[in-house]
């Protein structure tokens, strides 16, 4: 039976609209794009031209205020996620916001009681949830292999770190809550939902150990295009960075889970290739991916003892027999989009979680303040009445 489809207005056309890519395309979408807010005229430009039919709007105000519109989608910087998503909470639309929900602890508290209060639905977009990298690692740990998880290792190679986070607003804590917020919270996020636990205490160390050898543009000087020249190598080669820039661009950081699991995150910004590596280790057992995207990936799993280093796992799972779909993170854009409107529709819960969201939100912070402070152990706080509340999506 055919459902109404959901009249969605975006705010923020910019690198992220690829996302609506699904919307627009597919012919039995669950969706209808009506409207776009985007101060940029440039980017109000490139949408009309290619969807005529499409309201644009230059304040996001007009945009969640539209009744033509069911649900917004909050694709802005950062920083605006809050004022945005309040704003559209407040307007009584469902609201999709991308991840991270906000770039503080504060103002993802405030979306979490604007939700609550409207009685609409606040849904985060933290896809990596179903990349099956992360659904994959899930089945591997709660099919008992590995025996208890007792520890995680994340290192994250982020090889495209100077081109795409260190020239724009990513690269200004104040408007990406830091990278530990903007780039951590994938992982923080996926890793809780694997384990099926949150993070209570997260301490730090990192700074900036290469950047800041790099050439800055003038202040007044406009912000480069990231997108069309991204072969800047070796990374001191970077021109042109946010002369305002104060991210790290190495961070260690190390987390006790409620579940009494301990784990490490590791994010480095300028190495040569750029992929996720996941590590749990068990009481019985160790899983570990080599690569990270259908194709080639693999989550390889030892469960029997080896005298020393053994290639060979004792179980291999492919993460996808199909190639990787670069655009779409491995399907996951068209699975959240799937989930979304379920949700929307009453017919599913979400596979994504606010609290956890939340928690995400506030380790990357905490361990910020922890690197930026004298590197102690911070507790992570859960807020009255929410202790029980769902994590795990
Ligand atoms: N889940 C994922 O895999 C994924 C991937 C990429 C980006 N993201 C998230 O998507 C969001 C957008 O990232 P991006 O890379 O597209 O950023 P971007 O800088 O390329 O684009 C942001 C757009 O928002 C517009 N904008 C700025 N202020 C606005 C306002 N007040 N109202 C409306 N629009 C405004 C800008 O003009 C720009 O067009 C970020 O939160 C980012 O973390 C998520």
């Amino acid at each position: 039976m055919s459902q109404t489809k959901i009249r969605v207005g975006v705010v923020g056309a910019g690198l992220r609209f690829t996302l609506m890519r699904a919307i627009i395309d597919l012919p039995d979408s669950a969706y209808r794009l009506v409207a776009v807010a985007d101060p940029n005229p440039d980017a109000r430009d490139a949408v009309g031209a290619e969807l005529p039919d499409v309201r644009l709007y230059a304040d996001h105000r007009e945009l969640v205020a539209d009744p033509d519109v069911d649900a917004v989608f909050v694709l802005t910087p950062d920083f605006l996620h809050a004022e945005v998503g309040l704003a559209s909470l407040d307007a009584g639309k469902a609201t999709f916001i991308e991840k991270p929900l906000a770039t503080s602890l504060e103002d993802a508290d405030a979306l979490i009681e604007a939700a609550e209060r409207n009685g609409v639905l606040l849904y985060v977009g933290h896809n990596m949830r179903q990349m099956p990298l992360v659904e994959k690692m899930r089945e591997v740990v709660e099919s008992g292999v590995i025996g208890e998880p007792r520890a995680f290792w994340i290192r994250h190679f982020i090889g495209r770190g100077g081109d795409y986070f260190f020239k724009d607003w990513h690269a200004e804590k104040a408007r990406s809550g830091g990278l530990l917020v903007h780039k951590g919270s994938h992982d923080l996020d996926a890793m809780a939902h694997i384990l099926g636990t949150r993070y209570v205490s997260v301490q730090g160390s990192g700074g900036l150990t290469v950047y800041n050898g790099a050439h800055c543009r003038d202040a007044d000087a406009p912000t480069p295009d990231a997108r069309s020249y991204i072969d800047n190598w070796p990374p001191l080669a970077q021109r042109d960075l946010n002369p305002a820039l104060d991210v790290e661009d190495l961070s260690h950081v190390n987390l006790v889970c409620e579940n009494g699991v301990l784990g490490t995150y590791m994010q480095c910004h300028y190495t040569p290739d750029y992929w996720r590596n996941y590590c749990i280790i068990g009481t019985e057992g160790r899983a570990e991916n080599f690569g990270d995207e259908g194709g080639d990936g693999v989550i390889k799993v030892w469960t029997n003892r080896r005298r020393g280093y053994d290639p060979e796992p004792d179980i291999e799972i492919p993460l996808s027999e199909d190639a990787a779909t670069q655009d779409g993170h491995d399907g996951a854009d068209l699975r959240i989009l799937q989930n979304f409107a379920d949700s929307y529709h009453g017919r599913a819960e979400p596979l994504t979680s606010i609290d956890a969201a939340r928690n995400a939100v506030a380790v990357g912070q905490l361990a910020g303040a922890s690197i930026g402070g004298d590197g102690r152990m911070l507790a992570v706080p859960v807020p009255a009445g929410r202790a029980g509340a769902r994590i795990d999506g």
